[in-house]
């Protein structure tokens, strides 16, 4: 299983790079942290990194496309208005530009965005498990779909717990997008620490 950093803050993608294949951000991300996404893009060239198109999908995927290289533009399947950006998607991908299609719940919208050629698609379990829904299932379903697929991996974002992270794992996702304080959490551990130190110790005592 592969890990995306969800941020757009230049130091945390800098920290994190040696354990990332990628970066993925929001335009909710953005207005939080700030950040360049052109200096973003560089930081983590060649790895990708995902950036969501707004208002005109169509203009707006493209002008990412075009300044960025290692872009992989996200599109969200429903529009705000409760149409479908299928037709979006498919012109962008006879484009050659790929798509990371977002802000999924389920294995019906999985398969859709599938059938598309679409790079990722990302099911949001934090937000599926706020409304009681089974995350884990969701994405075990997708992972059995996408079993064969060459063209498409599975993204779980949304992620709100270091268990939203294992149970990821556990359900055989591709990728985990995973935010900076979760990332911190994942590598703590009490009894590391106190292990680390006592060596250390040790090692003061020890004659040279
Ligand atoms: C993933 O690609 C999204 O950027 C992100 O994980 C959404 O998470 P949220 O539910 O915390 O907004």
């Amino acid at each position: 299983m592969k890990l995306f950093l969800d941020s757009s803050k230049v130091e945390e993608v800098e920290r994190w790079l040696p354990v990332i294949s990628g970066v993925t951000t929001n335009p909710a991300i953005l207005k939080r942290e700030g950040g360049d996404i052109k200096e973003l893009a560089a930081i983590i060239n060649p790895l990708p990194i995902s950036v969501e198109a707004c208002g005109d999908f169509l203009t707006d995927a493209q002008y990412y496309a075009g300044m960025i290289p290692n872009v992989v533009v996200k599109v969200p399947l429903l529009t705000t208005s409760g149409g479908s950006n299928i037709d979006v998607i498919y012109e962008l991908i006879n484009k050659g530009i790929e798509i990371n299609c977002t802000a999924l719940m389920s294995l019906s919208q999985v398969i859709i965005a599938t059938q598309l050629g679409v790079r990722y698609v990302s099911v949001f379990a934090g937000r599926i498990d706020d409304e009681g829904g089974d995350y884990k299932k969701v994405i075990s379903d997708c992972v059995d779909f996408l079993d064969d697929d060459e063209t498409t991996e599975l993204i779980v974002g949304s992620v709100r717990t270091v268990g939203n992270v294992l149970d990821s794992f556990r359900a055989k996702a591709h990728i985990v997008t995973i935010t900076p304080p979760i990332l911190e959490k994942m590598i703590k551990h009490e009894n590391s620490l106190r292990t680390v130190r006592e060596f250390e110790e040790a090692h003061k005592q020890l004659s040279k």
